[in-house]
């Protein structure tokens, strides 16, 4: 079966192989390699266009080594700075802001234009006679924007630039404009395991037979078929009937809420993977986050966001599996105690991940840890990934 939502996908069924080993998955040093070669050199998800709608809006986010902060200026563009003072280098922004003259760093109180040029230094004939203030405007980083999300890299010049990025993806993406959509939720979830074995699990496809035999029931795994863009993965899967049944009651009208340009007569779901850390679901009447934030090398936030057509905000918010996962409210990150039964018998997609991820990550602490076979077709996704994180990280 071919996907919905217009993306055409090429069935790949190629053999699958570990190709990360162990320590790389569990030694520290070999995280601070990836934050050098990998999230210090590669583009990363930075947050959505409207979550910065208004001149002098910003938000900060760290990209490997670097902190940088996405700014939008008086004339409605996004620009993207690294987030140091050009004085005696404060990280001056934190977190999100509203800072429509311009951006004052606290410390002496050097004064910046939205569009980075340095405006006003106090005492500046007295203390800093000479000065050239053209020379001292914020340091760009890179931005580039698809969907409604925004991507940023510390350098000014990548070396794959944003046109290399997104290459195919639109061709692959699916009709939905997030911009256009609701946000009804948001989550956090920890997972005790290494960045990579999050990324991993949510490419196999083996999995979602067994370990989410209930939870992902929705889908027909059988029917997975998986592509690639550029570094990036994504796969499909058609909903089973009894899915499509239940949602054309809760959504009444099978085109109510339905997301412009999907078939509303045959549900699916695609599931991408934005090389590294950015997932998002795309259904017919939602579209949700999955991105990946490295806390240390055996310590993994998960942040979700979830949005629908305006039409199906109710419809949604009544559903059991949006309150599974998206309850919580954006503030509180859920871990595995908060599961009230073992966690494979939660009927809780993220709950089993969490503990199939953690439980590969203790058993990696052990020298006999290896991986014997790996699944083609439904593993093979993995081994793709692998291939572009070795294009940067050497574990060496
Ligand atoms: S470090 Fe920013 S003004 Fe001094
Ligand atoms: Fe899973």
């Amino acid at each position: 079966m071919s996907p919905t939502n217009a993306v055409k996908y090429h069935t790949r069924t190629e053999e699958a192989h570990q190709l990360i080993a162990p320590a790389g998955y569990t030694q520290p040093e070999y995280f601070e390699q990836e934050l050098d070669q990998l999230f210090s050199q590669f583009w990363l998800y930075a947050g959505m266009t409207d979550d910065i709608p208004q001149p002098g809006d910003y938000l900060t986010v760290q990209a490997g080594r670097y902190p940088l902060a996405v700014v939008r200026g008086n004339d409605g563009e996004l620009r993207c700075f690294h987030n140091i003072c050009r004085h005696r280098g404060t990280q001056f922004l934190e977190g999100c802001g509203h800072s429509p003259k311009g951006l004052s760093c606290p410390y002496h109180k050097w004064f910046y234009e939205l569009s980075g040029e340095l405006q006003a230094i106090p005492r500046e004939n007295e203390l800093f006679p000479g000065a050239d203030k053209t020379a001292l405007g914020l340091m760009p980083g890179s931005i580039g924007v698809f969907r409604g999300m925004i991507f940023v890299h510390p350098d000014p010049a990548p070396r794959e630039d944003w046109q290399a990025f997104v290459a195919d993806l639109e061709l692959k993406a699916g009709p939905h404009h997030p911009n256009q959509m609701v946000e009804v939720g948001r989550s956090r979830h920890l997972f005790t395991a290494n960045w990579k074995l999050v990324a991993e699990n949510y490419m196999d496809a083996y999995h979602l037979f067994y370990l989410h035999e209930k939870s992902a029931a929705t889908f027909d795994h059988e029917c997975f078929e998986w592509d690639t863009a550029g570094r990036h993965f994504l796969f499909y899967e058609p909903v089973v009937a009894k899915y499509k049944d239940w949602a054309d009651k809760v959504y009444g009208d099978k085109h109510h809420g339905v997301v412009p340009g999907t078939d509303p007569e045959q549900y699916g779901g695609t599931f991408h993977m934005l090389f590294p850390t950015i997932g998002w679901v795309g259904m017919a009447h939602s579209w949700s986050t999955f991105h990946i934030l490295p806390q240390s090398v055996d310590s993994t936030i998960v942040e979700s966001r979830v949005r629908v057509m305006p039409e199906a905000e109710d419809a949604m918010k009544d559903s059991r599996r949006y309150k599974d996962r998206f309850n919580s409210g954006e503030a509180e990150l859920v871990t595995l105690a908060d599961c009230s039964t073992h966690p494979t018998q939660s009927d809780n997609l993220m709950f089993e991940d969490m503990w199939a991820c953690q439980q590969m990550q203790k058993a990696m602490n052990s020298p006999a840890y290896q991986v014997g076979a790996m699944a083609r077709t439904f593993e093979s996704t993995m081994t793709f990934y692998q291939r572009n994180v070795l294009d940067f990280v050497t574990y060496t």
